[in-house]
């Protein structure tokens, strides 16, 4: 017996705009079995959102007779839309040169103590027009798009200064038209030091705290803060009071957690109650039952990891053990994984880190909004949800992970209408 067959209430009159029949639904709602599979699954959508889900078979007659719109997907599968929850897409500049230098022995932070890493792409985005950066900033977003994904994470980070960082997090904003998908926004300003405040880190840090960040919640520039605690880049203590300040004017925070050191950053953003820690391949057992009591997820981050040639795993069977929710992203950005394929992060989060397929395609939906702080309105197809759905030509979803490039989507919905791009 399915514990979700709800219609929705709508007073008397059954509504609905599409009626999906003839499908196999992976709905990754918890609890259903893997994938949350209904098979020979009818999914009603009214007004961009799910208003009945379960087996065909089981379908209020009323429902199928108000449907507007019926589409027979002759067996194939709906999945929802992939959720790709930590990128940097918006910046100007390439780090090639970077590519070359760590082929040749240098490492990431060498080059990043050297002036290189994030201040190059800093440099480059401070000059770069809105324009510029929006047309740049299409190219990658329209690949991962093109994999399913309807909902896209943008942090910013790559201005440091307050003008640059709102310009980035408006053309973040201004990719959602275009695109066709829904974008989220995270302030990064605590990604790196910015050169003009070399020695003044305590200012540069206050004016993140007393400037920016209420300029980002008044303007709703951003809807959650995210600091990288790192030796390379911000302490402990540094990364407490961003938190502070971002919870103070009610944002959320996440952090770029354990990823070359462990600095304890993710035990401290789950007493914040971040979102998210994401990279965490450093994590200890404390960090990670700090993680569990508080319910914040783990983003993991493969594309990165591969890049860097890192040695250290995240610590995916403890993680696992512990009951905390992992989610798997691209990390898209210039330096550590100029990689636009979700597809590819989600394949790598089971070849390197060991994630099961559904651990990874959930990792890519449910918990993916999990990390987001969307769970109850996308990542699942469930009654109530956004009807961001793809429809996949495969024989099981465990094909959508197993492979990169193929298969495709043969259809993407969000909203309930199918995706247009301009
Ligand atoms: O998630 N670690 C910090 N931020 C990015 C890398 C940024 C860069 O090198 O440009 C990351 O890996
Ligand atoms: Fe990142």
């Amino acid at each position: 017996v399915n514990r979700y067959y709800i219609a929705t209430d709508y007073g008397c009159k059954a509504m609905c705009d599409t009626l999906f029949h003839h499908c196999q639904a992976a709905t990754l709602v918890p609890g259903l079995g893997a994938y949350g599979h209904v098979q020979d699954a009818a999914v009603a959508v009214t007004a961009g959102r799910i208003s009945w889900v379960g087996a065909a078979a089981q379908l209020p007659g009323d429902l199928r007779r108000a449907a507007r719109q019926t589409l027979n997907l002759g067996g194939a599968w709906l999945v929802p839309g992939l959720i790709d929850c930590h990128s940097h897409l918006v910046f100007a500049g390439s780090r090639a040169l970077e590519f070359e230098q760590r082929a040749a022995g240098a490492s990431y932070a060498q080059i990043a103590l050297a002036g290189g890493g994030i201040l190059r792409t800093v440099a480059a985005t401070r000059d770069a027009s809105e324009q510029a950066l929006l047309a740049t900033a299409t190219v990658p977003a329209r690949a991962l798009c093109s994999e399913g994904v309807t909902t896209l994470e943008i942090k910013s980070g790559y201005g440091l200064d307050l003008e640059t960082e709102c310009r980035q997090l408006q053309v973040a904003k201004a990719l959602e038209v275009p695109l066709g998908v829904h974008i989220e926004r995270t302030y990064l300003g605590a990604h790196s030091l910015p050169p003009e405040y070399r020695e003044r880190r305590n200012d540069y840090v206050e004016m993140i705290c007393a400037r920016v960040i209420p300029r980002i919640a008044t303007e709703r520039l951003a809807t959650a803060v995210d600091v990288f605690c790192e030796t390379i880049g911000f302490t402990l203590a540094e990364t407490e009071r961003v938190f502070s300040a971002a919870r103070g004017a009610g944002l959320a925070v996440k952090v770029h957690a354990e990823q070359l050191s462990n600095l304890g950053a993710s035990a401290l953003a789950a007493r914040f109650g971040a979102l998210s820690a994401d990279h965490l391949e450093y994590i200890d057992q404390s960090g990670i039952d700090a993680m569990a009591a508080a319910g914040t997820v783990a983003v993991l981050l493969p594309l990165p990891f591969y890049y860097l040639r890192e040695k250290q795993l995240p610590p995916v069977p403890a993680l696992r053990a512990a009951r905390v929710p992992m989610a798997v992203a691209s990390d898209f950005n210039p330096g550590t994984a100029p990689i636009a394929s979700l597809r590819m992060a989600m394949n790598m989060a089971c070849v390197h880190f060991g994630l099961t397929a559904e651990e990874a395609l959930s990792g890519a939906t449910s918990v993916a909004a999990r990390a987001l702080g969307l769970q109850a309105d996308r990542g699942q197809i469930a009654v109530g949800q956004r009807a961001d759905l793809c429809v996949w030509p495969v024989d099981h979803p465990r094909d959508i992970v197993a492979s990169v490039g193929v298969p495709v989507p043969s259809a993407v919905f969000v909203d309930g209408s199918p995706r247009r791009e301009s």
